[in-house]
């Protein structure tokens, strides 16, 4: 069977195939010892012999699926160049090579999903699949019903609008206000960026749910598997079910 470089290293859990591209363009990719920059270059399954970094990858390795309850203070990426701990630090007990599916910032706490599904990985981050994330914002004042209504229609960042969005006033305090948001774009510090838009700027950010899975059971700090009641329905929403089905027929024969 054929299949493009930058899809098959993500289906050997390199990385997301967007970071497979980078790896590739990058020249850290060799296809029978020949580097390969070429991004739709196509691979023949189990005769190729693939390489990152000179490193022989294949694709047998178990898919693990977690979720994390980020604590503030901890970086996404794998490592980070003023030494601030990384999500990865947290991980003890799993010996696959992890990477997380999308990105929290430093100071934003709660769900993280860590896979080494790069296909996962890499449709759950695709604009075309709309994958919703709500948060928990907590805000400073007390935003109007103006304000709000400008939050839910779509509000002008530097990087273009938002899309419209769903947006609930969860507590009133006396200067602050709790807000449930939930977005299905994924751009940079996109929440903090909707609320200072509306001078509401942020106090406190957490993630509590990705499409049907929410932070459930697990403590600031730290990780379970995702259960298949989980996994199936995200699954489903990026059209990749049919790929859990056969996983699980295969790890019952
Ligand atoms: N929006 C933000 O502003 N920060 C995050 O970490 C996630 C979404």
């Amino acid at each position: 069977m054929e299949e493009r470089l930058q899809k098959y290293l993500a289906s050997c859990g390199v990385a997301s195939r967007r970071a497979c591209e980078e790896l590739i363009k990058a020249g850290r990719v060799k296809v029978n010892g020949k580097t390969v920059t070429e991004l739709g270059t196509k691979v023949q399954i189990g005769v190729d012999k693939v390489s990152v970094d000179g490193k022989e990858v294949s694709q047998e390795e178990d898919y693990v699926y977690l979720m994390l309850n980020k604590p503030e203070g901890y970086v996404t990426t794998a490592s980070d160049p003023q030494g601030r701990p990384t999500v990865f630090d947290l991980i003890t007990d799993i010996p696959q090579r992890l990477f997380s599916i999308g990105r929290l910032d430093v100071d934003t706490e709660g769900l993280l999903l860590l896979t080494n599904d790069g296909e996962l990985a890499y449709r759950l981050t695709h604009p075309k699949f709309s994958v919703s994330k709500v948060y928990h914002a907590l805000v400073t004042g007390k935003p109007s019903e103006d304000k709000l209504n400008r939050l839910r229609n779509g509000v002008q960042l530097d990087d273009g609008p938002t899309k419209p969005c769903k947006v609930k006033v969860l507590r009133r305090f006396n200067h602050k206000t709790l807000l449930e948001i939930t977005i299905s774009e994924g751009r940079n510090r996109q929440v903090r960026r909707m609320c200072q838009a509306i001078n509401n700027p942020i106090i406190h950010l957490e993630r509590v749910k990705i499409e049907n899975v929410e932070l459930k059971d697990v403590k600031r700090g730290h990780y379970r598997k995702l259960t298949i009641e989980e996994l199936l329905p995200l699954m489903n929403k990026v059209q990749l079910g049919a790929n859990l089905a056969k996983m699980m027929l295969e790890e019952e024969n």
